[in-house]
């Protein structure tokens, strides 16, 4: 298999988000008149060609002139649970297995399926926004417990999550890996979380859709394999679309091993006519987990050298730290001791060195004072990217 991530592909004009679409989004939100050389570094996809496998697998249903309704077959069921159990060492049931349309829509499904207006949904912050905008949404009072910012990541305050959950919290919404701040939570720190959720009757959502890109010296804990995870309430988001730049695929799975929980998210699939997969989208997860090992592999090492890179560049600069992730293709960058505002960081970025980069604070206020750059691409649009920060600096 020929793997060359150095290749670069112009990704404008193809309604790309990360490409097109920031435009107008950050145009308006910093008042910019000239957004036209601004290089995206900022949602969290990648500028690499996806596994040659999954077009292949794509390709191949297309020679199918019939795009009739359809099902995930056992077999594609069984490729996902070959790909847990290889990668994981998580034994997942087939019949466990629910499909949506992404971890998004599955997160803002269990919340409407187990909690009503109002209820208490807790989120331990800083977060991926879907964390707090869909509970929102949904009018349920989100209760927030941030975490702690070390030198190296985050570690959880269970002290005050605890005081939290006796709150009367019906939810708690685990990002496991972390995103923004790539931490690979410990064996100790999932089970602490299980036995906090069994001890206060709280239902644990547990979206783990970056746990594959995880660098050497860490390992994905699923919070289904944990000690006592039978006795809890658990539903966990699964999906290949982080792991291989398919987002735009939309697909998902929830993992539900106790069947009252199940049934539950079934009749609210139901109600709602979702709960399948399109037929491209069944072949593209079916191929990345058969086909994907190699390709991710070899992603996995190109991103860890793109992340020594910027980090050894990015530390020589005054006031900023940046730490290498345990997990993800994100860095999390800490400008506090810069004493800029974020307001005076995003327009340097955006006016002086032209760069596009996610504010902390979109992550709620515990994330204030840090910023998050992709580097899932080309190691050419590192470099200019590290050279347009440092511009910024400047
Ligand atoms: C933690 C987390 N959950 C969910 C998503 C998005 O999931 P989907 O595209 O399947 O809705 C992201 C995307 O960045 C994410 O970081």
């Amino acid at each position: 298999m020929s793997i060359n991530f150095d290749e670069l592909y112009n990704r404008k004009n193809t309604n790309s988000l990360k490409w097109d679409l920031f435009k107008e989004r950050y145009k308006a939100q910093y008042n910019l008149t000239d957004v036209d050389d601004i290089l995206p570094m900022w949602v969290a996809d990648m500028d690499f060609a996806i596994p040659q496998v999954i077009t292949e697998a794509i390709k191949e249903r297309l020679n199918h002139p019939i795009f009739g309704y359809s099902y995930v077959s056992d077999s594609c069921k069984q490729s996902i649970q070959n790909w847990f159990k290889r990668k994981h060492d998580w034994d997942i049931d087939a019949k466990s297995i629910l499909f949506h349309q992404g971890v998004v829509p599955a997160m803002a499904t269990i919340i409407e399926t187990f909690s009503n207006p109002g209820d208490k949904i807790c989120i331990s912050t800083p977060v991926y926004p879907a964390f707090f905008s869909i509970p929102r949404a949904q009018k349920r009072e989100v209760v927030t417990c941030d975490l702690i910012a070390k030198d190296n990541g985050y570690e959880y305050d269970f002290v005050a999550l605890e005081e939290t959950f006796k709150n009367d919290v019906k939810i708690y919404v685990l990002c496991n890996p972390h995103n923004p701040g790539g931490v690979v939570w410990s064996k100790e720190d999932v089970e602490t979380i299980v036995q906090l959720c069994i001890k206060y009757d709280v239902l644990l959502i547990s979206d783990e859709i970056h746990a594959d890109i995880v660098f050497d010296g860490y390992k994905h804990i699923p919070s289904l394999t944990v000690k006592d995870a039978d006795k809890a309430k658990i539903v966990t988001c699964i999906a290949p679309t982080k792991t291989f730049n398919i987002a735009g695929i939309h697909a998902a799975m929830m993992v539900a091993p106790n069947s009252d929980l199940r049934n539950k998210l079934i009749q609210n699939l139901q109600a709602h006519g979702l709960g399948e997969l399109n037929l491209l989208a069944a072949a593209a997860v079916q191929a990345a987990y058969d086909k994907g090992d190699e390709w991710l592999e070899a992603l996995t090492q190109y991103v860890s050298k793109n992340m020594d890179y910027v980090i050894e560049e990015l530390n020589k600069l005054d006031g900023i730290t940046v730490t290498k992730p345990n997990a993800t293709y994100l860095l999390w960058i800490d400008y506090r001791k810069t004493g800029l505002s974020e307001s005076e960081m995003m327009h340097r970025l955006l006016e002086k060195g032209k760069l596009a980069l996610e504010p902390g604070s979109k992550y709620e206020e515990a994330g204030r004072g840090f910023l998050r750059i992709n580097v899932a691409c080309p190691f050419e649009i590192v470099k200019d990217g590290v050279e347009r920060f440092k511009l910024s600096l400047s």
